[in-house]
């Protein structure tokens, strides 16, 4: 066994107190066991198996299709695999609308492994967190660009640049704190408002096209890798610049988040 396999499990404690030093953690999305291996003993804290695998695997052009089963199947594939990250899964689209359901679904995430569940959206998700955590799930409530709600949204385009939709962002980000979230994820929004909730709040606020001012960033795998069809303005793609193929790559993105050189400028919304 190497001395990366042994390093202690990273816990959401373990988080908090990298957030409390005013450090950086990494995270990345994981489908696999075999990827899931290679990310965690590369020191990636947190493993995400996304929605987001509708699109990079199932070759969807939105989150909405995937289901249940999908989430439990790749999530249980990534448990075995992980070697030591912290696991978060998420629960798709229209799996928490109601109280029965969504305890049913979380705990199924749950009993395949994951560590904590992700919901998206805002003030009407403040009861689901509180009816979670109350019953020892944790929860990741995902603001900014929900992609689960696209449709609504019109595209997947940049949340809260005026001062009216970025005051509710940080109003509902402060009541999802307070109905017990244990870490807030803010997609594509600009950098200053990701910097303002990140002070405001005292749990771990993870980014994605965010900027650099969040405790933790996130990425989707096939987009540090370069696989991705599409390179938003967020994405850089790590395995350019690897000496050691993939894991080479997955260190690269670590050691970037950690000493703070990426996101850069040019990753960033103004
Ligand atoms: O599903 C996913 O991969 C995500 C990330 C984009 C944060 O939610």
């Amino acid at each position: 066994m190497s001395i990366q396999q042994q390093r202690p499990a990273t816990s959401l404690s373990t988080l908090q107190k990298i957030r409390d030093r005013g450090e950086k953690f990494a995270c990345l999305t994981a489908y696999d066991a075999c990827f899931a291996g290679i990310l965690s003993q590369a020191g990636v804290e947190v493993l995400l198996v996304g929605d987001s695998l509708g699109m990079v695997l199932q070759g969807h052009d939105s989150t909405l299709p995937v289901t249940m089963a999908d989430m439990v199947y790749h999530t249980g594939c990534v448990k075995r695999g992980n070697e030591g990250s912290l696991l978060m899964a998420d629960l798709p689209f229209m799996s928490y609308a109601s109280e029965s359901q969504t305890l049913e679904n979380a705990a199924a995430l749950m009993r395949a492994g994951a560590h904590i569940v992700k919901l998206e959206g805002g003030a009407w998700i403040a009861n689901t967190t509180r009816l979670l955590t109350e019953r020892g799930i944790p929860v990741c409530a995902h603001m900014g660009l929900t992609p689960q709600s696209v449709n609504r949204l019109g595209g997947f385009y940049v949340q809260g640049r005026d001062t009216e939709q970025a005051q509710l962002i940080i109003e509902e980000a402060q009541m999802l704190e307070q109905s017990g979230a244990n870490l807030l994820l803010l997609e594509c929004v600009p950098r200053s408002l990701a910097k303002t909730i990140s002070e405001l709040l005292s749990i771990p606020v993870i980014g994605i096209g965010a900027g650099p001012d969040t405790t933790g960033q996130i990425m989707v795998l096939h987009d540090v890798l370069g696989i991705s069809p599409i390179t938003p303005k967020f994405v850089k793609n790590f395995l350019l610049e690897s000496v050691n193929g993939i894991p080479g790559a997955i260190e690269q993105y670590v050691q970037a988040v950690k000493s703070q050189t990426f996101p850069a400028k040019q990753h960033c919304f103004n």
